[in-house]
């Protein structure tokens, strides 16, 4: 049994999507959330950038005494999640494996769309782990770059969102695929306009139900789980903008945010 909190990092909003699943599948756990929207888009920068961001991410989360870390980014799970993995001695669950496998359990036609920034499209992270998994999959991948911005201003349900989803989105329909990763956290958030342009007949994968039982498993696997939720607490931290973070996030979440505060993550 252990109440310290887990750490929970996105380069903006995006990874609420992940705590999403973390609350809802484990109640009794407390988070630490990090959003570093001062330096949003992690997905067009480079890896050793991103590199750079997530280990100062981390460092800021074990100040915040976490024990466990997830990373609800693709790009920085695509980028860094091994060099991070050598570098810590505590947990530390991506976002990426999760995705992968739960990409293999929606598809019957063996063929996959996968959608994430161009850093995810481009690592070949993706193709790594699906492949493993099975190895008959066919992958089309597409970087829908303009997606990221429009849920960091909280678009998501605008006319703007529609016709860029459009746009990127149209050209996957024919490529025979039943299957179609959000494989950036940010993209569940238009999961709704997503779904309308791709149709019944294409199943959205949601990484962040797979990613919140990894967890699940390695907490009981180490025996650092939380067995009571009378102590559970929601702490939200943000590198710039937290005003816009709360508003946001509390219209994804519906619930309120409490505690939301700016810090430098420069100096970590
Ligand atoms: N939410 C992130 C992801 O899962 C990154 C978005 C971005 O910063 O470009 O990839």
């Amino acid at each position: 049994m252990d109440s310290r909190p887990i750490g929970v990092f996105d380069s903006g909003i995006g990874g609420l999507t992940v705590v999403k699943e973390i609350m809802e599948q484990l109640p009794n756990e407390s988070i630490v959330y990090f959003g570093d929207t001062a330096r949003v888009p992690y997905g067009t920068k480079s890896k050793e950038t991103v590199t750079k961001y997530s280990f100062q991410c981390i460092n800021f989360l074990l100040e915040k005494k976490v024990k466990a870390i997830v990373v609800a980014c693709n790009t920085a799970s695509a980028a860094s999640l091994d060099a991070i993995k050598q570098s810590y001695d505590i947990p530390i669950v991506g976002v990426v494996e999760p995705g992968a496998i739960a990409a293999c359990e929606v598809t019957k036609l063996n063929k996959i769309g996968i959608i994430g920034t161009e850093g995810t499209v481009s690592s070949g992270a993706y193709e790594k782990e699906i492949n493993i998994i099975n190895n008959d999959v066919k992958m089309v991948l597409k970087a829908c770059p303009l997606f990221v911005p429009i849920v960091e201003e909280g678009w998501q349900d605008t006319e703007i969102a529609k016709l860029t989803a459009k746009e990127y989105l149209e050209g996957l329909k024919g490529n025979g695929i039943d299957a179609l990763v959000m494989a950036c956290t940010h993209y569940p958030l238009l999961e709704q306009t997503i779904g309308e342009i791709m149709g019944e007949d294409i199943q959205l994968v949601n990484p962040a139900f797979e990613t919140a039982k990894a967890l699940k498993t390695v907490l009981h696997e180490l025996n650092i789980h939380s067995k009571s939720s009378k102590s559970s607490s929601y702490e939200f931290y943000v590198s710039d903008n937290p005003v816009k973070f709360k508003k946001v996030g509390e219209n994804f979440l519906k619930k309120p945010i409490s505690h939301v505060q700016k810090i430098d993550i420069e100096k970590y």
